[in-house]
Protein backbone atom coordinates (compact mmCIF):
# COMPACT_ATOMS: atom_id res chain seq x y z
CA UNK A 1 0.00 0.00 0.00
CA UNK A 2 1.21 3.01 -0.94
CA UNK A 3 0.91 5.05 1.96
CA UNK A 4 1.34 2.44 4.85
CA UNK A 5 2.54 3.99 8.10
CA UNK A 6 1.83 7.39 6.97
CA UNK A 7 -0.36 9.76 9.24
CA UNK A 8 -2.28 12.26 7.08
CA UNK A 9 -4.45 15.60 8.09
CA UNK A 10 -7.50 16.00 5.39
CA UNK A 11 -9.00 19.27 6.56
CA UNK A 12 -12.99 20.00 5.63
CA UNK A 13 -13.01 16.13 5.16
CA UNK A 14 -16.20 15.63 7.11
CA UNK A 15 -18.25 15.66 3.29
CA UNK A 16 -17.49 15.72 -0.32
CA UNK A 17 -14.49 15.21 -2.26
CA UNK A 18 -12.36 15.97 1.42
CA UNK A 19 -13.83 12.53 2.37
CA UNK A 20 -13.63 10.84 -0.67
CA UNK A 21 -9.48 11.38 0.01
CA UNK A 22 -9.99 10.44 3.45
CA UNK A 23 -11.14 6.99 2.25
CA UNK A 24 -8.62 6.72 -0.19
CA UNK A 25 -5.50 7.22 2.09
CA UNK A 26 -6.97 5.15 4.72
CA UNK A 27 -7.23 2.10 2.02
CA UNK A 28 -3.77 2.66 1.07
CA UNK A 29 -2.52 2.75 4.41
CA UNK A 30 -2.46 5.93 5.85
CA UNK A 31 -3.80 6.87 9.16
CA UNK A 32 -6.22 9.85 8.83
CA UNK A 33 -7.47 12.91 10.65
CA UNK A 34 -10.57 14.39 9.66
CA UNK A 35 -10.31 17.88 10.55
CA UNK A 36 -14.05 20.01 9.90
CA UNK A 37 -16.05 22.35 11.66
CA UNK A 38 -19.16 20.43 11.08
CA UNK A 39 -18.70 18.33 14.02
CA UNK A 40 -21.90 15.86 13.79
CA UNK A 41 -20.61 15.06 10.42
CA UNK A 42 -17.09 14.67 10.73
CA UNK A 43 -18.35 12.48 13.51
CA UNK A 44 -20.52 10.18 10.94
CA UNK A 45 -17.55 10.08 8.95
CA UNK A 46 -15.05 8.52 11.40
CA UNK A 47 -17.71 6.03 11.75
CA UNK A 48 -18.47 5.43 7.99
CA UNK A 49 -14.96 4.87 7.10
CA UNK A 50 -13.21 2.92 10.93
CA UNK A 51 -13.93 -0.12 8.83
CA UNK A 52 -11.23 0.89 6.01
CA UNK A 53 -8.50 1.85 8.80
CA UNK A 54 -7.56 4.61 11.73
CA UNK A 55 -9.11 7.52 11.44
CA UNK A 56 -10.03 10.47 14.01
CA UNK A 57 -12.20 13.28 13.88
CA UNK A 58 -11.13 16.84 15.49
CA UNK A 59 -12.76 19.78 15.39
CA UNK A 60 -10.87 22.83 13.57
CA UNK A 61 -11.75 25.85 12.10
CA UNK A 62 -9.09 26.30 9.34
CA UNK A 63 -9.11 30.17 9.80
CA UNK A 64 -8.75 30.40 13.06
CA UNK A 65 -4.20 30.02 13.79
CA UNK A 66 -4.97 28.23 17.10
CA UNK A 67 -7.70 25.81 15.84
CA UNK A 68 -4.49 25.01 13.51
CA UNK A 69 -2.34 24.83 16.44
CA UNK A 70 -4.57 22.69 18.00
CA UNK A 71 -4.91 19.89 15.64
CA UNK A 72 -1.33 20.00 15.12
CA UNK A 73 -0.46 19.05 18.60
CA UNK A 74 -3.90 16.87 18.93
CA UNK A 75 -2.63 14.99 15.97
CA UNK A 76 0.94 14.27 16.79
CA UNK A 77 -0.49 13.68 20.20
CA UNK A 78 -2.56 10.81 18.85
CA UNK A 79 -0.33 9.39 16.17
CA UNK A 80 3.12 10.64 17.36
CA UNK A 81 4.18 12.24 13.20
CA UNK A 82 2.40 13.73 10.30
CA UNK A 83 3.42 13.14 6.93
CA UNK A 84 0.84 14.37 4.67
CA UNK A 85 -1.27 17.74 4.64
CA UNK A 86 -4.35 18.23 2.50
CA UNK A 87 -5.49 21.20 2.71
CA UNK A 88 -9.28 20.74 1.27
CA UNK A 89 -11.34 23.05 3.53
CA UNK A 90 -13.61 25.51 1.32
CA UNK A 91 -16.48 27.62 1.17
CA UNK A 92 -18.32 29.67 -1.70
CA UNK A 93 -20.47 32.84 -1.08
CA UNK A 94 -22.08 34.30 -4.21
CA UNK A 95 -22.82 37.84 -4.89
CA UNK A 96 -22.54 40.31 -8.02
CA UNK A 97 -19.45 42.01 -7.80
CA UNK A 98 -21.01 45.97 -7.00
CA UNK A 99 -23.41 44.14 -4.25
CA UNK A 100 -20.33 42.01 -2.34
CA UNK A 101 -19.88 42.67 0.88
CA UNK A 102 -16.77 43.37 2.61
CA UNK A 103 -17.38 40.61 5.75
CA UNK A 104 -17.82 37.71 2.72
CA UNK A 105 -14.49 38.30 0.86
CA UNK A 106 -12.73 37.85 4.67
CA UNK A 107 -15.01 35.21 5.15
CA UNK A 108 -14.41 33.58 1.74
CA UNK A 109 -10.77 34.31 2.16
CA UNK A 110 -10.18 33.52 5.30
CA UNK A 111 -11.17 29.83 4.91
CA UNK A 112 -9.94 29.16 1.62
CA UNK A 113 -6.45 31.15 1.69
CA UNK A 114 -5.51 32.62 5.53
CA UNK A 115 -6.69 28.73 6.03
CA UNK A 116 -4.41 27.15 3.50
CA UNK A 117 -1.40 29.11 4.57
CA UNK A 118 -2.12 28.85 8.63
CA UNK A 119 -2.54 24.90 7.83
CA UNK A 120 0.49 24.99 5.98
CA UNK A 121 3.29 26.66 7.95
CA UNK A 122 1.79 24.93 10.76
CA UNK A 123 2.68 21.58 9.74
CA UNK A 124 5.67 22.23 7.32
CA UNK A 125 7.13 23.57 10.86
CA UNK A 126 6.86 20.31 12.01
CA UNK A 127 8.24 18.69 8.45
CA UNK A 128 10.97 21.03 8.51
CA UNK A 129 12.34 20.11 12.46
CA UNK A 130 11.79 16.55 10.97
CA UNK A 131 14.18 16.50 8.12
CA UNK A 132 16.77 18.88 10.19
CA UNK A 133 16.48 15.67 12.51
CA UNK A 134 17.29 13.21 9.98
CA UNK A 135 13.63 12.51 9.06
CA UNK A 136 11.36 11.76 5.83
CA UNK A 137 10.42 15.07 3.96
CA UNK A 138 6.61 14.89 3.86
CA UNK A 139 4.24 16.91 1.59
CA UNK A 140 1.04 19.37 1.36
CA UNK A 141 -1.40 18.97 -1.03
CA UNK A 142 -3.93 22.02 -1.37
CA UNK A 143 -7.30 22.24 -3.09
CA UNK A 144 -7.73 24.87 -5.82
CA UNK A 145 -10.12 25.01 -8.79
CA UNK A 146 -10.31 25.09 -12.59
CA UNK A 147 -11.30 28.55 -10.74
CA UNK A 148 -8.29 29.73 -9.93
CA UNK A 149 -7.72 30.35 -13.69
CA UNK A 150 -11.36 30.91 -15.07
CA UNK A 151 -13.32 33.59 -13.77
CA UNK A 152 -17.24 33.32 -12.44
CA UNK A 153 -18.49 37.09 -12.14
CA UNK A 154 -20.45 36.27 -9.12
CA UNK A 155 -17.84 34.15 -7.31
CA UNK A 156 -15.60 36.41 -6.77
CA UNK A 157 -14.32 35.66 -3.14
CA UNK A 158 -14.64 32.25 -4.28
CA UNK A 159 -12.22 32.55 -7.75
CA UNK A 160 -9.82 34.84 -5.89
CA UNK A 161 -8.89 32.69 -3.72
CA UNK A 162 -8.05 29.61 -5.35
CA UNK A 163 -6.17 32.13 -7.76
CA UNK A 164 -4.19 32.97 -3.80
CA UNK A 165 -4.13 28.95 -3.13
CA UNK A 166 -2.61 28.39 -6.98
CA UNK A 167 -0.11 30.95 -5.82
CA UNK A 168 0.68 29.99 -1.75
CA UNK A 169 1.06 26.38 -4.02
CA UNK A 170 4.23 27.76 -5.72
CA UNK A 171 5.83 29.82 -3.20
CA UNK A 172 5.22 27.31 -0.62
CA UNK A 173 6.75 24.70 -2.47
CA UNK A 174 9.96 26.88 -3.76
CA UNK A 175 10.49 27.86 0.06
CA UNK A 176 10.03 23.89 1.21
CA UNK A 177 12.29 22.53 -1.40
CA UNK A 178 15.28 22.62 0.13
CA UNK A 179 14.09 20.57 2.55
CA UNK A 180 12.84 17.87 0.26
CA UNK A 181 9.04 19.07 1.55
CA UNK A 182 6.91 19.19 -1.50
CA UNK A 183 3.89 21.31 -2.18
CA UNK A 184 1.53 20.76 -5.59
CA UNK A 185 -2.47 21.68 -5.82
CA UNK A 186 -5.29 19.76 -7.25
CA UNK A 187 -7.67 21.96 -9.38
CA UNK A 188 -11.19 20.17 -9.95
CA UNK A 189 -13.53 20.89 -12.12
CA UNK A 190 -16.90 20.31 -11.34
CA UNK A 191 -17.29 17.51 -8.75
CA UNK A 192 -20.91 15.73 -7.84
CA UNK A 193 -20.83 17.37 -3.88
CA UNK A 194 -22.88 19.24 -1.96
CA UNK A 195 -21.28 22.39 -3.25
CA UNK A 196 -22.85 21.37 -6.89
CA UNK A 197 -25.97 20.03 -5.52
CA UNK A 198 -28.12 22.79 -7.17
CA UNK A 199 -26.96 21.43 -10.35
CA UNK A 200 -29.40 18.25 -9.72
CA UNK A 201 -32.17 19.87 -10.19
CA UNK A 202 -31.62 22.74 -11.74
CA UNK A 203 -31.13 21.44 -16.40
CA UNK A 204 -30.32 25.20 -17.29
CA UNK A 205 -27.33 24.57 -14.69
CA UNK A 206 -26.66 21.28 -15.35
CA UNK A 207 -26.64 22.35 -19.15
CA UNK A 208 -24.26 25.24 -18.31
CA UNK A 209 -21.59 22.94 -16.98
CA UNK A 210 -21.52 20.46 -19.53
CA UNK A 211 -21.68 22.49 -22.35
CA UNK A 212 -18.18 23.68 -21.04
CA UNK A 213 -17.07 19.65 -19.92
CA UNK A 214 -15.80 18.05 -23.40
CA UNK A 215 -16.44 14.99 -21.36
CA UNK A 216 -19.84 15.45 -20.69
CA UNK A 217 -20.15 14.37 -17.10
CA UNK A 218 -19.48 15.59 -14.03
CA UNK A 219 -16.73 14.09 -11.95
CA UNK A 220 -16.79 11.96 -8.70
CA UNK A 221 -15.03 13.04 -5.72
CA UNK A 222 -13.14 9.93 -5.77
CA UNK A 223 -11.63 10.94 -9.12
CA UNK A 224 -10.12 13.68 -7.51
CA UNK A 225 -9.32 11.36 -4.45
CA UNK A 226 -6.79 9.41 -6.92
CA UNK A 227 -5.29 12.57 -8.03
CA UNK A 228 -4.35 13.62 -4.06
CA UNK A 229 -3.72 9.40 -3.34
CA UNK A 230 -0.84 10.18 -6.56
CA UNK A 231 0.85 13.34 -5.19
CA UNK A 232 0.71 12.25 -1.71
CA UNK A 233 2.68 9.21 -2.47
CA UNK A 234 6.00 8.71 -4.21
CA UNK A 235 5.07 8.20 -7.58
CA UNK A 236 5.11 12.13 -7.79
CA UNK A 237 8.46 12.59 -5.70
CA UNK A 238 10.01 15.04 -8.57
CA UNK A 239 6.53 16.77 -8.48
CA UNK A 240 5.76 20.15 -6.45
CA UNK A 241 4.86 23.05 -7.00
CA UNK A 242 2.05 21.96 -9.74
CA UNK A 243 -1.44 22.18 -9.94
CA UNK A 244 -2.96 18.89 -11.98
CA UNK A 245 -6.00 19.83 -13.24
CA UNK A 246 -9.21 16.98 -13.13
CA UNK A 247 -11.80 18.90 -15.10
CA UNK A 248 -13.21 16.76 -17.76
CA UNK A 249 -11.07 18.99 -20.54
CA UNK A 250 -13.02 22.07 -19.39
CA UNK A 251 -9.53 23.92 -19.66
CA UNK A 252 -8.31 23.04 -22.53
CA UNK A 253 -11.72 23.88 -24.17
CA UNK A 254 -12.30 26.91 -25.92
CA UNK A 255 -15.45 26.74 -27.76
CA UNK A 256 -18.67 25.47 -25.78
CA UNK A 257 -19.81 21.80 -26.80
CA UNK A 258 -23.29 20.55 -27.90
CA UNK A 259 -24.96 19.03 -25.25
CA UNK A 260 -28.04 16.41 -26.53
CA UNK A 261 -31.13 16.92 -25.01
CA UNK A 262 -31.56 13.51 -22.56
CA UNK A 263 -27.99 13.98 -21.07
N1 LIG B 1 -17.24 20.41 -5.77
C1 LIG B 1 -16.63 21.01 -6.77
O1 LIG B 1 -17.13 21.04 -7.90
C2 LIG B 1 -15.29 21.66 -6.56
C3 LIG B 1 -14.62 22.14 -7.69
C4 LIG B 1 -13.37 22.75 -7.53
C5 LIG B 1 -12.81 22.84 -6.26
N2 LIG B 1 -13.48 22.37 -5.19
C6 LIG B 1 -12.83 22.52 -3.89
O2 LIG B 1 -12.75 21.28 -3.22
C7 LIG B 1 -12.84 21.46 -1.81
C8 LIG B 1 -13.95 20.60 -1.24
O3 LIG B 1 -15.15 20.94 -1.90
P1 LIG B 1 -16.49 20.08 -1.72
O4 LIG B 1 -17.25 20.24 -2.98
O5 LIG B 1 -16.19 18.73 -1.19
O6 LIG B 1 -17.20 21.00 -0.60
P2 LIG B 1 -18.31 20.59 0.50
O7 LIG B 1 -19.05 21.87 0.76
O8 LIG B 1 -19.06 19.38 0.10
O9 LIG B 1 -17.41 20.23 1.78
C9 LIG B 1 -16.57 21.19 2.37
C10 LIG B 1 -16.24 20.77 3.80
O10 LIG B 1 -15.41 21.80 4.35
C11 LIG B 1 -15.87 22.06 5.68
N3 LIG B 1 -15.49 23.41 6.09
C12 LIG B 1 -16.07 24.58 5.71
N4 LIG B 1 -15.46 25.61 6.34
C13 LIG B 1 -14.49 25.08 7.11
C14 LIG B 1 -13.52 25.64 7.99
N5 LIG B 1 -13.46 26.97 8.23
N6 LIG B 1 -12.64 24.81 8.62
C15 LIG B 1 -12.71 23.47 8.41
N7 LIG B 1 -13.61 22.88 7.60
C16 LIG B 1 -14.48 23.68 6.96
C17 LIG B 1 -17.38 21.87 5.61
O11 LIG B 1 -17.94 21.67 6.89
C18 LIG B 1 -17.47 20.65 4.70
O12 LIG B 1 -17.41 19.45 5.44
C19 LIG B 1 -13.06 22.97 -1.60
O13 LIG B 1 -11.83 23.60 -1.34
C20 LIG B 1 -13.60 23.41 -2.94
O14 LIG B 1 -13.36 24.78 -3.19
C21 LIG B 1 -14.71 21.79 -5.30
Amino acid sequence: MSLENKVAIVTGAARGIGLAVAKRFLTDGAKVVIADVDDDAGQAAVDDLKQFGDVTYIHCNVAERLDVRNLVAETLNAYGDIDILVNNAGIVVGADFLELEEEDLDRVLGVNLKGTFLCSQAVARHLVERVQNGGEPGCIINMSSINSVLAIPNQIPYCVSKGGVAQLTRTTAVALAPYGIRVNAIGPGSIMTDMLASVNHDPAAKNRILSRTPMLRVGEPSEIAGVAAFLASSDSSYVTGQTIFADGGRLPLNYTVAVPDDL
